[in-house]
């Protein structure tokens, strides 16, 4: 049986971090389904959702990452839903830190009930255990140098705006 897990987020940038998230993801699952979903209680402001979608998909190229990975927006309802309607047995999320498992544990808990679907939690690699999209949108705000926290994809979008 071919098993598909949903990568879920802002990603409003995708950060090196997110990347790191997605690799394992691939690796873990058969196929894999990046997923930019709105966020009604993160401001964002960075990128629109359809340039996002575009900067992960040129991200996951340059960095070589499978080709079982795909990437969509949804904006239409729950995350559960859209497991269900794509048939996804799990999800796939980075815990950078303790604040981020009490993020995390309640919508893990109410999307197994309410779609049967399993939340993976993988653990970031050193380098990337401090980058927070939140960062980045602060630093690039500022004037500041955000390389080494996102891949070439962004810092080409953000020029664009
Ligand atoms: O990158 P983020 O902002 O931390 O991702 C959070 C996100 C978008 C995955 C979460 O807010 C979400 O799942 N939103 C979809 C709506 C939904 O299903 N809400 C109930 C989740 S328990």
């Amino acid at each position: 049986m071919s098993r598909l897990a949903v990568v879920p987020g802002s990603f409003d940038p995708v950060t090196l971090g997110h990347l790191d998230v997605i690799e394992r993801a691939a690796r873990l699952f058969d196929a894999v389904h990046v997923l930019v979903v709105h966020n009604p209680d993160k401001p964002g402001g960075l990128l629109r959702a359809d340039d996002r979608v575009a900067v992960i998909e040129k991200a996951v190229a340059e960095a070589g990452l499978p080709d079982t990975i795909r990437v969509a927006k949804y904006s239409a309802g729950l995350l559960a839903d859209y497991c269900a309607e794509v048939g996804a047995t799990a999800l796939v999320k980075g815990i950078r830190s303790h604040t981020d498992l009490v993020y995390e544990t309640p919508m893990a808990i109410v999307n197994e009930h309410l779609a049967g679907v399993e939340t993976v939690f993988v653990l970031p690699r050193p380098q990337n255990a401090q980058v927070s999209s939140t960062l980045v949108r602060q630093v690039i705000g500022l004037g500041g140098d955000v390389s080494p926290y996102v891949p070439p994809a962004v810092l080409e979008a953000v020029q664009r705006r």
